[in-house]
């Protein structure tokens, strides 16, 4: 494993995509000019304050129609993380990384095939709030670790912690992946619990979520019809009120 730190870059993941970096490297940049979030969004981190990552791994084990099994261990990682400064962080399917209703961490995760239907590379691009306390308008409910401890963290140090909870996810996944499962189910984001979500169309609906499914499909519990429904990333968004700032 190696760690290469750049001071400016477009995307942390744009850079991973280089073939020279071998499984467990690390991209690191103290600033982004270009970072990118799910759903086509931008990542908006400043300069130095927080950890923007892309970390490379290759499971040529894990059959691609596994592959939620490392969103999942990636945001457990992240939870373990911050629970080592006694923050309890909730994940908001896939990999939204939450404390409350406010967002700690996103996570941007890429992957390539390989052959006979295994994955080759996966790119894990994780943007972690850690001392910035002022953020865009724009950016949904932002928090990160310094607000929410009341200090300010050294980076280096928030970096190693993670690190080492990626690598013991990792193992995991390979060893016992049921209890992986089972962590990320107890860790989910509103689970059980009733909460209006919206459809890409626009209309709302209240449901209860129930869980997530191995291949990553959300089961909500429509109000309405009593029914369990299943949705992919991008058939639905959680409805979350915006805090005023
Ligand atoms: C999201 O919540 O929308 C995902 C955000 C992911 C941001 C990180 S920052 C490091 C890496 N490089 C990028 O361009 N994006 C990810």
């Amino acid at each position: 494993m190696a760690v290469f730190v750049f001071k400016k870059m477009t995307s942390t993941n744009a850079e991973a995509k280089n073939p020279c970096y071998a499984h467990g490297d690390v991209v690191v940049a103290l600033e982004q000019t270009a970072g990118r979030g799910q759903r086509g969004n931008k990542w908006d981190s400043a300069a130095g304050q927080n950890l923007t990552l892309s970390l490379i791994w290759k499971p040529d084990f894990l059959p691609a129609k596994e592959q939620f099994l490392l969103s999942e261990a990636v945001a457990l990682a992240l939870v373990d993380t911050l629970a080592q400064y006694k923050v309890e962080a909730t994940i908001k399917w896939t990999n939204d990384i939450y404390v409350g209703d406010d967002k700690v961490c996103g996570v941007l995760i890429e992957h390539d095939l390989g052959a006979e239907g295994k994955l080759a590379r996966t790119i894990v691009g994780i943007g972690l709030n850690i001392n910035q306390k002022e953020f865009a308008e724009w950016v949904p409910n932002p928090t990160s670790l310094a607000l929410l401890t009341g200090s300010e963290h050294n980076i280096n140090e928030v970096f190693e912690k993670l690190y080492d909870s990626l690598e013991a996810r990792y193992k995991m996944l390979k060893s016992e992946p049921e209890r992986l499962q089972a962590d990320y189910h107890s860790h989910l984001y509103r689970l059980a619990s009733e909460h209006t979500y919206k459809l890409p169309s626009g209309e709302e609906f209240v449901a209860t979520l129930e869980g997530v499914k191995p291949s990553g499909e959300l089961a909500l519990r429509h109000k309405a019809d009593g029914q369990l429904h299943h949705y992919l990333f991008k058939e639905v968004e959680f409805v979350i009120a915006q805090r005023g700032r």
